[in-house]
């Protein structure tokens, strides 16, 4: 589960976090919807680890933290799939998903691999095992970005924006896959503008 409590963060003078509170059960899909500029991908870096928050709680898996230097309690267990997916473009699409597992995880090789493979397959992308960032397409990247994040077998995935570059096809693989990682008791946040998908996929609207 995931817990944002009493959530703040400025940058310099400009107040971006006030008081921001939701939760989410696990298997529960959160959509987080506001104006541009709001604050809702500073809400997802906050829970990722990659923004200091200035008050405040965050609660993942009953472990909560109230500042950015404790991260490492929640860390593995929150993942990211970020706007533009920020694969690595040197690595291949095996090297991407199984880095953080090795390097940070201390997985072996071996079982990394392993999971990768599920990982691929659970996304539809198991011929492209070997292939560059540069060699997919927008869709695919994505759904490389969303294995990648589940290496960890995350407790909590956020999502920015996952429809916002692709077509009516790759969005309905999105809603399939994300609803398999419901089911595996992961809790989702997603921010969108899609109203549509908003609807389609969400189990609670979060208004910021
Ligand atoms: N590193 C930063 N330094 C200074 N200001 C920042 C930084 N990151 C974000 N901001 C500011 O914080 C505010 C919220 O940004 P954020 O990216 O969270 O908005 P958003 O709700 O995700 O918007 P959009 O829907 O356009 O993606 C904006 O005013 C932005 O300029
Ligand atoms: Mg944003």
């Amino acid at each position: 589960m995931l817990k944002v409590n009493k959530l703040n963060k400025s940058f310099g003078e400009n107040k971006v976090l006030n008081d921001i509170s939701f939760e989410l059960k696990s298997g529960e899909i959160g959509v987080l919807l506001g104006k541009s500029g709001t604050g809702k991908t500073t809400i997802l870096r906050c829970i990722n680890g990659l923004e200091e928050f200035d008050r405040g709680e965050i609660t993942v898996d009953d472990i909560s933290i109230k500042n950015v230097k404790d991260i490492n309690k929640i860390r593995n267990k929150t993942g990211m799939v970020f706007q533009n997916f920020n694969l690595f473009p040197h690595m291949s699409v095996l090297e991407n998903i199984i880095q953080a597992p090795i390097s940070v995880a201390k997985i072996s090789k071996e079982e990394a691999v392993n999971t990768a493979k599920k990982l691929l397959k659970l996304v539809d992308l198991e011929d492209k095992i070997n292939s560059y960032p540069f060699e997919l397409s927008g869709g695919q990247k994505q759904r490389v970005a969303i294995a990648r994040a589940c290496a960890l077998t995350p407790k909590v995935l956020c999502f920015d924006e996952p429809t916002s570059a692709l077509d009516a096809e790759s969005i309905k693989k999105v809603i399939n896959i994300i609803n398999e990682l419901k089911n595996k008791k992961i809790a989702i946040l997603i921010i969108t503008h899609d109203i549509g998908f908003a609807n389609e996929i969400g189990d609670k609207i979060i208004n910021i």
